[in-house]
């Protein structure tokens, strides 16, 4: 396989600087054509998309650039004024919630000199000061404070034209924030269609909603950030070789994992947005904490959210919204992979708890969680093992010259009648491979903000 260049814009077609926010082309760099790297059909994948810096810069401005992306929980910003600070792709934003209670995300870069406004990583303020030269903007973005402003030309000087950046769309779901820089983006709805219905098993089973607790915890790994992604789209396959001691650890014998668990008939969930999720159909598959399972009250579960969804993605099983967000039910985890760099990634993730849960079985859920999928999680650990190994030995040329395997239940992607949408077989990877192809369709589209430049 090899990399194929599309040809470069012409210099002399640059245009100038504006103070919009789009001032510079970015199809200006000259961009990659990943059909060749990218074999959905055959289930061929080239290595080179988790290692080539140009591909990985693409990646920022036609992938992160495009999709919706997760921000936090509707519960980290209780009050106007309250803030956190994340990242969208590689770039710092501030979520906030403004004067009239609505939450809105900014560009964490001031507009003087690029400084970022805020550098904590919560917390609650009335404007955004930056520390550098002292610019001020409140909590609506504005530009409501510049030290010394006589000394800006009359002329040129218009305040108004300097205020934080925002986001195109910002929407919530199931307690959820996403936001995205593509004003041309279908909404968040359609980006999920029917993987709501699964979403739903695992954030709508409480009519109290969802909260977040313990904060964020967050660590980095080295490995490309599609790995972890991919993985919790599609991957059940790893569970029993790689997590074997962990599942041996958890096993009422110990020694070794429920037969319900290394045994698993189930299916997989997979859309032409890239999403994915798998999940045993069995009525006990659950390795959750015992006060958890003891605190639900299956017979009304199945009548709130449908049989099907109790036995099925309420249990043991993984999942991935395009690109970057992941959950996994049971431990109540959600967690966004944050590229830095094509080598490596940051971990952020959240404990979720149903509202209604009394303190002692919230307790118990938050420590199943940490237990299970924090940093020393006793699966975690063997995650993210994985993907270091993959990437430590990535660069090599000859390692690069082979492609990866994605072949597991090719073809055969149906409806089957119980769940929504295309499903397979569990063990496949089928979720995999249309997470890829959704990339390369990105990655090989010019993104709305290279559309408005031509
Ligand atoms: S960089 Fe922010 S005020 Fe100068
Ligand atoms: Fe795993």
């Amino acid at each position: 396989m090899t990399i194929e260049r599309l040809p470069s814009t012409e210099e002399g077609q640059r245009p100038g600087l504006v103070t919009g926010d789009i001032c510079r082309p970015h199809g200006f760099a000259p961009r990659i054509d990943v059909s060749s790297l990218i074999d959905t059909d055959h289930g061929l994948i080239d290595r080179a998309i988790f290692t080539d810096r140009r591909l990985y810069e693409q990646e920022q401005a036609r992938v992160f650039a495009s999709s919706w992306l997760f921000l936090g929980h509707v519960d980290q910003l209780l009050k106007a004024g309250d803030f956190f600070t994340t990242f969208m792709g590689e770039d710092p934003v501030i979520v906030t919630k403004d004067k009239s209670g609505r939450i809105r995300a900014f560009l964490n870069s001031c507009r003087h000199r690029g400084a970022r406004v805020l550098r904590a990583d919560y917390g609650s303020t009335r404007a955004f000061t930056c520390t550098y030269h002292g610019w001020s903007y409140d909590l609506e973005g504005k530009l409501i404070s510049v030290p010394n402003e006589v000394g800006y030309s009359q002329e040129l000087w218009n305040r108004d034209e300097w205020g934080l950046l925002e986001v195109a769309q910002l929407d919530t779901v199931l307690g959820l924030i996403f936001a995205t820089w593509n004003p041309k983006a279908p909404p968040l709805d359609e980006q999920l269609g029917d993987m709501k219905w699964y979403l739903e098993a695992f954030l709508d089973r409480d009519s109290e909603g969802t909260t977040v607790v313990g904060g964020i915890t967050k660590w980095v790994l080295k490995g490309n950030w599609k790995l972890a992604a991919e993985q919790f789209g599609t991957d059940w396959y790893h569970v029993n070789m790689s997590h074997a001691s962990a599942l041996m650890v958890l096993s009422p014998t110990g020694k070794g994992p429920k037969a319900e668990i290394a045994n698993t008939a189930g299916r997989q969930y997979s859309d032409d947005r890239g999403n994915g999720t798998g999940f045993p159909v069995h009525p006990k598959s659950r390795f959750d904490a015992g006060p958890v399972h003891k605190h639900y009250d299956y017979a009304a579960m199945r009548e709130r959210l449908g049989a099907a969804r109790v036995e099925g993605p309420m249990t043991t099983g993984h999942a991935t919204i395009f690109p970057n967000f992941s959950y996994l039910p049971v431990n109540g985890s959600i967690r966004v992979w944050h590229p830095k760099g094509p080598d490596e990634m940051e971990v952020w993730a959240w404990t979720v708890l149903d509202k209604s849960m009394p303190e002692e079985v919230r307790t118990a859920q938050r420590l199943y969680n940490l237990r299970t999928f924090g940093p020393s999680g006793i699966f975690e650990q063997d995650d993210g093992e994985n993907w270091s190994e993959i990437q430590s030995i990535s660069h090599g040329w000859r390692t690069n010259t082979v492609p990866l395997n994605y072949q597991m239940g090719i073809g055969t992607e149906a409806e089957d009648g119980v769940h929504p949408g295309s499903t397979s077989e569990l063990y496949s990877d089928a979720a995999g491979r249309r997470f890829y192809k959704r990339w390369a369709e990105l990655m090989n589209t010019p993104a709305w903000h290279e559309e408005a430049e031509q």
